[in-house]
């Protein structure tokens, strides 16, 4: 099972990506994520991608590419992988065709009002990576599961934020139709309650709606 999310920031792709890969045990692969380790890391790919990532633009293409291929060459992903951020631009579709079909792809629509709400209250797990909204939280500084700190990420900033609502609609959404061409594209409503969201997306996926 081959499956990608595309939506704007903030849509709830990561959160959904989490629940909808372990109902299938396939693994997330989400490129955002990928990029933030390799910052963690100080790697020289973590450096360059920095200096796009804080300025609310796209890494560049071939980069990603290379990154995603191996990942998904990857013996866990045999059986199939969510690529969630991935492929964002025409350039990186083409690219993924020459080495694995996508099955399906789910567009999560969100307002762009409800986007910036959410994502500049957005709060990650420094150690498990979890994602809440500050709105969820009792106490704004420590995951609930883990116990571990609360961060706010470096591009979750009001003007990046919108800066990258920006480039999505320019860089992105054309591959709605690149999809919905090939007739495997399906739109979910992202403005519900998670686990609503979460059952509609795997109705879709298994053939129920
Ligand atoms: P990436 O990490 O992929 O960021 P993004 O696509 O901008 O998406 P977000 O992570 O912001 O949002 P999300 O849709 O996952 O929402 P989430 O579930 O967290 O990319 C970051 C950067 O890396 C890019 O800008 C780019 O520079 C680079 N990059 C990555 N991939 C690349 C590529 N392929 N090519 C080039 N560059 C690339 O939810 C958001 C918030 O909403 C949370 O607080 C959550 O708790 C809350 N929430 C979720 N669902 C709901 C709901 N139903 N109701 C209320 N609140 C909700």
């Amino acid at each position: 099972m081959r499956i990608m999310f595309v939506g704007p920031p903030g849509a709830g792709k990561g959160t959904q990506a989490v629940r909808v890969s372990a109902a299938y045990g396939i693994p997330h692969v989400s490129t955002g994520d990928m990029l933030r380790e390799e910052i963690k890391n100080g790697s020289a790919l973590g450096q360059k991608a920095k200096s796009y990532i804080d300025k609310g633009e796209l890494v560049p293409d071939d980069v990603i590419i290379e990154m995603v291929k191996e990942r998904i060459g990857r013996a866990d992903a045999k059986n199939g992988f969510l690529l969630d951020g991935f492929p964002r631009t025409r350039t990186q579709a083409e690219a993924l065709d020459e080495f694995a079909r996508l099955d399906t792809v789910i567009n999560i629509y969100v307002p762009d009002d409800k986007l910036v709400h959410r994502i500049c209250g957005r709060r990650v797990c420094s150690e498990c990576g979890a994602t809440y909204h500050e709105s969820m939280l009792q106490d704004v500084r420590h995951c609930p599961k883990c116990g571990a700190s609360l961060f706010i990420r470096d591009d979750d900033k009001e003007e990046i934020v919108k800066q990258r609502l920006s480039v999505y609609k320019e860089k992105t959404q054309p591959l709605i139709e690149y999809y919905s061409e090939r007739g495997i594209l399906h739109d979910i409503v992202g403005s519900g309650g998670i686990d609503t969201i979460t059952k509609a997306i795997l109705a879709v996926i298994n053939g129920e709606k």
